[in-house]
């Protein structure tokens, strides 16, 4: 699997060192402890950062689910986003922490925190591990983030590509020989 993997972007020890400086921020960020925090987590990407991130949060908390499905129809056309929320609490008066893996285009979380917004939520805050500054869009506000990357394909740490390598321990670039036969990522 190592071998499918062009370099390494973001290490191990990397990811620890700024997992646990996150977690002071995030920590800072919610000072009513109260009845604890949620968290609505977006899967299958986010769930690696998840439990190494919440096991660094001191406070109370419940842990939510929601999964999203896109369908990219003609090329014309934006894909449209569906998310399924079957797993997600009540989230009426809550104080709500989503998170995501990466923040690319920005599609999935544009849908994610409206939901949260409009089931009623008291506040909003956002986490993602990466974002791709150069294609990121300015509508969509995250409070934390992990690491700024370059604008390049990776996986590893959680992400996927055709749901392989989420379980390899750093993010890395996958190698283009990966993915050949003219379908990109
Ligand atoms: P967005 O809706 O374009 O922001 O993309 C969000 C989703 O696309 C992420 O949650 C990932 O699942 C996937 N994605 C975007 N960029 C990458 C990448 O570089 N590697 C793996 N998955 C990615
Ligand atoms: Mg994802």
């Amino acid at each position: 699997m190592d071998g499918d993997i062009e370099r390494i972007l973001i290490s191990e020890k990397t990811l620890e060192r700024r997992l646990a400086t996150l977690a002071d921020e995030i920590s800072k960020a919610f000072p009513r402890p109260g009845d604890g925090i949620m968290i609505v987590t977006v899967l299958s990407g986010s769930i690696i950062f998840l439990a190494d991130l919440i096991r660094r949060l001191p406070m109370k908390m419940r842990i939510g689910m929601v999964s999203v499905s896109s369908y990219r129809g003609r090329t014309t056309v934006p894909r449209e986003i569906v998310l399924d929320t079957a797993s997600l609490p009540e989230l009426h008066g809550r104080d709500v922490l989503i998170v995501d893996d990466i923040l690319d285009t920005g599609g999935t979380l544009r849908v994610v925190q409206g939901e949260v917004s409009r089931a009623g939520a008291r506040s909003v805050k956002t986490v993602v591990l990466l974002r791709k500054p150069d294609k990121a869009p300015a509508d969509v506000i995250v409070d934390f983030v992990g690491f700024d990357i370059e604008d390049v394909f990776v996986v590893g740490y959680g992400l996927d590509y055709n749901e392989f390598y989420r379980n390899l321990p750093y993010v890395g670039v996958l190698s283009p020989k990966t993915y050949g036969n003219g379908s990109t990522p």
